[in-house]
């Protein structure tokens, strides 16, 4: 499996100061050396971490992937449309929430993101819908002409190590295949973490995991390029 690592936490420790450091182009540059097969941003809509400008720097200085994560809107479309990362994953999004609460419901407007979709695939972008690991929803995908699916992980992660662990974990692996079955390509995360991903090598076909808060946490005690190989070694 490959490891797209996300830096959006580098852009929150910048902003807590409003300054300059750390540098998110320059975790970047350190997460391409440390051959991650992305590096994932999430442009929010109140820009909280990731600002439009981080954005160009990495797509102007950096050559590995950019995985944009953004929420189905006409700005965040734009915004993709003019700087063409190598993929877009459609995130569900809500003001106050700490971090992405839960899957994208592509269920229920099935029509609106395929109308989403179409002109970002037109344009050359790899498109994944972040979803939960349920059938309807990966059908769903399915139906809108998604490329990737991205399976929320949240729920395995934090059902790890309890009895409900192996209850979450089933609901990927069947979920993975259906997706397979029907031609999507399976991407995962959320929650992951150098404790519970090594069962992520148990569900056959997942091509990429995004890995965020638990590379960062991490690279502060050990440094970053070395937190990324650290998690590598464990999905190779
Ligand atoms: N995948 C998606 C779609 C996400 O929204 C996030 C969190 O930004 C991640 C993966 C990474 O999650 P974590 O930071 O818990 O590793």
């Amino acid at each position: 499996m490959e490891l797209g690592v996300n830096i959006d936490h580098i852009a929150t420790l910048r902003n807590a100061r409003a300054g300059v450091e750390p540098s998110v182009l320059d975790a970047a540059i350190i997460a391409q050396r440390a051959k991650a097969s992305a590096i994932t941003i999430h442009l929010r809509e109140d820009r909280r971490h990731i600002k439009d400008y981080d954005l160009i720097e990495i797509k102007n200085n950096v050559k590995t992937n950019i995985n944009l994560e953004m929420a189905a809107t006409e700005e965040m479309q734009k915004i993709a449309l003019e700087n063409k990362p190598y993929s877009c994953c459609i995130v569900p999004e809500k003001r106050k929430e700490i971090t992405t609460e839960g899957g994208l419901d592509v269920f229920s407007q099935e029509n609106y993101m395929k109308g989403f979709i179409k002109p970002l695939r037109d344009a050359g972008i790899v498109v994944s819908l972040f979803i939960d690991p349920d059938e309807k929803q990966v059908f769903s995908a399915h139906n809108c002409n998604a490329d990737f699916i991205e399976l929320h992980t949240g729920a395995y992660s934090d059902a790890f190590g309890s009895e409900k662990e192996n209850e979450e974990f089933e609901k990927l692996k069947t979920a993975a295949a259906l997706a397979q079955n029907l031609g999507l390509k399976v991407n995962a995360g959320h929650g992951l973490n150098y404790q519970n991903v090594h069962r992520m090598r148990e569900i056959d076909g997942i091509i990429e995991l995004n890995i965020g808060h638990s590379i960062i946490s991490r690279a502060v005690f050990v440094g970053l390029e070395r937190a990324i190989e650290e998690m590598r070694d464990l999905i190779l």
